[in-house]
């Protein structure tokens, strides 16, 4: 769907998928957690590391500092932020019982604790100005923006730093077409290997369609710009199918 103003397409999106984000999708990720990492790998043919370590570039870190994953699943990014910074203190917040689980399992296995939420991240159970950096990847599909974006804002420190990593709808018509017929081919090709479940295989078009709803990285910056957010930069990848996005809460004064 081509360019629409945010609140527009904040409520089409809404409209057309609030019945799965409500009913459908708890189901599809407590399905593939326990295969959920390697799935990744095969669907993104060995490229899924390659994404991580580009995000985790455009991240900065200080020692002690307080950060929070949002939309977590099995804490790849949680890890990885602690494994280059280990006096970290860092939370997770999921939806996913069934993901946070692997999460904790990886988490330890890797020597980190990563304390955890279980919840939805509309609302988020954390004080205004509380941590110093925010992280999302590959769960915006699924969130209404506007509201989850201001939670992370009001749960910044002035001066906290929110990095946001996912798929984006390509701005050329090419790529994009391509980039569909691509995601319907993995869905299908991880589904058959993985033996996915009945929740997951309805969920296909689901996938698809979230995605041609989305917005393109040019798009998201404005939306960040339009929450009070400041120094946005927005980065694109592999010929603006995947996005890269760091913006800052205005310190006071
Ligand atoms: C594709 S996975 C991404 C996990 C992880 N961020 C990563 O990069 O591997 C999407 C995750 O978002 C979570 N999720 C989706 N909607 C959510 C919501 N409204 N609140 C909390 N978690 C949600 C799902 O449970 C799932 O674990």
């Amino acid at each position: 769907m081509d360019q629409l103003p945010a609140d527009v397409r904040e409520s089409v999106r809404d409209e057309k998928f609030s019945s799965v984000w409500g009913n459908d999708l708890d189901k599809v990720f407590a399905n593939v957690a326990p295969y959920y990492d390697v799935a990744n790998y095969v669907a993104s043919m060995g490229l899924w590391g390659w994404f991580r370590r580009r995000f985790m570039k455009t991240i900065e870190l200080h020692p002690q500092e307080r950060g929070l994953d949002v939309c977590a699943g099995t804490n790849a990014i949680g890890i990885a932020l602690l494994k280059r910074e280990p006096t970290l203190e860092m939370h997770a917040m999921d939806r996913s019982a069934e993901m946070q689980a692997v999460g904790k399992r990886n988490a330890e296995a890797a020597g980190f604790h990563i304390e955890s939420v279980i919840g939805d991240v509309h609302t988020l159970p954390f004080p205004d100005n509380h941590f110093d950096i925010v992280t999302l990847q590959f769960a915006s599909r699924h969130l209404r923006i506007q509201q989850v974006f201001s939670e992370i804002y009001r749960v910044l420190k002035p001066g906290g730093r929110f990095y946001h990593c996912d798929m984006m709808r390509p701005t050329n018509r090419i790529v994009d077409a391509m980039s569909y017929g691509y995601l319907r081919f993995v869905l299908w090709f991880t589904a058959l290997i993985f033996r996915s479940n009945e929740a997951s295989l309805q969920c296909k078009e689901y996938f698809v369609s979230a995605l041609r709803m989305f917005y393109s990285v040019p798009e998201l910056s404005d939306v960040l710009r339009s929450l009070g957010y400041i120094n946005v930069n927005g980065k694109s990848a592999q010929f603006g199918m995947l996005g890269f996005h760091r913006a800052v809460k205005p310190p006071v004064g």
